[in-house]
């Protein structure tokens, strides 16, 4: 088919139709997504001309403030997945528990995890922000999902991706066989493959952090991005500084452009470390997206995607990128289990190393080699 002609819905049909056994499930759970994204990106597009600037007051369950258009993709992705019949159960960043399926529809194979808008603190200044996705097959056999569905490391996701509502709106997917890129054509409505095969570069030039929490930060990473900011052309340095302050809009340039993305963290309390971003709405699906197109995602020198979550809202450490980056910021990490578990410090949050892959513990590197 003419490249221009394909549409995102008929790319995930011709994925899913590659295994034998499928159903068709994944590809209309999928289509069911692409439906409440361009919902969210007509919003997003209105901008001041519609009403999704602003605070509703509240908090949500990591303690931020909600946002009106926050409020507005929760109820479009909700609506638009509930009654599909894909699905057993969801989880959302808006959520403090699992959210249901309405006993009224039927229950599908699949759990959806979401961050409904990610990048709220840019809403209203017209900056690029995003939802992230993150699919996997229910392990529980009928009715209602479970939390132990929900509690899954990265590398059980059948699919996953991510909505970009910048100066395009984006969707960006992978289901194992490789990561592609949709744009949407306004004039049809559609998502048109535009990035076919995604393949983020083994090196980079651009490094993205938060340099403000600098005083926060373990040594091994303050003395990484000292290292990236010195001159010497040989080994492409200084680095240039990337940072917008959306997950998805930094990880989406990293991942066409190569280079790193951090997100330490912040140890000003040393006998408690605390990370930020979600590992099972956030950092797994990007982790997996990332491994696909080629680069790494660590949490503390372990490979992120081993990473088995204890709780719904888990916060993780993370470090991704290109391969030859991440490798150089894990020799800053050094090779030793108290420094990379006092990066990781992810038992401060209830994330631990999955113990089924104990034996892979410390063979993170392994991912980084190949
Ligand atoms: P969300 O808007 O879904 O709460 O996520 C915010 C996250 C993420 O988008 C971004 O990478 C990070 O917060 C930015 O944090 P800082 O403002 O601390 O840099
Ligand atoms: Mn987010
Ligand atoms: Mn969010």
């Amino acid at each position: 088919m003419e490249r221009s002609m394909m549409t995102v819905q008929r790319h995930i049909l011709e994925q899913e139709r590659t295994y034998p056994q499928a159903s068709g499930d994944l590809t209309g759970l999928l289509w069911d997504l692409t439906i409440a994204a361009k919902r969210i990106s007509h919003q997003v597009n209105r901008g001041g001309l519609g009403d999704i600037f602003g605070e509703t007051g509240e908090e949500n369950v990591t303690g931020d403030l909600v946002r009106r258009l926050d409020r507005i993709a929760q109820d479009t992705i909700y609506r638009a997945m509930d009654h599909g019949g894909h699905l057993c159960v969801m989880v959302s960043e808006e959520s403090p528990d699992l959210v249901r399926i309405p006993a009224k529809y039927p229950k599908g194979k699949y759990v959806l995890i979401y961050d409904p808008l990610d990048g709220s603190s840019n809403i209203d200044a017209n900056v690029s922000i995003g939802t992230v996705f993150s699919v996997h097959r229910r392990i529980s056999t009928a009715g209602d999902g479970t939390m132990e569905d929900c509690l899954r490391r990265g590398s059980e996701q059948v699919a996953a991706g991510y909505f970009l509502y910048g100066s395009s709106t984006m969707v960006v997917y992978t289901t194992g066989q490789g990561v592609f890129g949709f744009t949407l054509e306004p004039s049809v409505g559609e998502f048109m493959l535009t990035h076919e095969r995604i393949v983020t570069p083994p090196k980079g030039k651009y490094y993205s952090i938060n340099e403000g929490n600098v005083s926060g930060w373990d040594e091994p990473t303050k003395r990484y991005v000292e290292y990236l900011k010195e001159k010497d052309p040989a080994t492409g340095r200084p680095y240039s500084l990337r940072y917008i302050g959306s997950l998805v809009a930094d990880f989406h340039r990293t991942l066409l452009y190569g280079g790193i993305f951090l997100y330490p963290s912040d140890h000003s309390n040393p006998q408690k470390p605390k990370p930020k971003l979600r590992l099972l709405y956030e950092v797994a699906p990007l982790a997996y997206i990332m491994e696909q197109a080629g680069g790494a995602a660590l949490i503390g020198g372990e490979r992120a995607l081993d990473i088995q979550p204890t709780s719904l809202h888990d916060r993780v450490p993370i470090v991704m990128g290109s391969k030859q980056d991440v490798a150089q910021y894990e020799k800053f990490l050094g090779e030793s289990k108290p420094v990379r578990a006092a990066a990781r410090d992810g038992k401060t949050d209830g994330a631990t190393k999955d113990s089924k892959n104990a034996s892979t513990r410390f063979n993170s590197t392994s991912i980084l080699e190949t």
